[in-house]
């Protein structure tokens, strides 16, 4: 898991980076992030990365 500006790092405890958390959004058609967290398992560690989660949700479902 390689940690660039493009795609960085979200869930530093489950190596989630932010393209994995984007394709995970679009899979599983994601509207809140507990669909995100169901989803793929992030934020289930210590939850530092559910601001951050949230802030790709929009962007994404703000795209489409
Ligand atoms: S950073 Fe995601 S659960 Fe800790």
């Amino acid at each position: 898991m390689t940690d660039t500006p493009d795609n960085p790092i979200i869930c530093a405890c489950l190596e989630i980076s932010k393209n994995d958390v984007i394709q995970g959004i679009k899979e599983n058609d994601c509207k809140t992030i507990e669909d995100v967290v169901d989803a793929i398992g992030i934020g289930a560690v210590c939850g530092a990365c559910l601001d951050d989660i949230q802030e790709i949700l929009d962007e994404v479902n703000g795209e489409d």
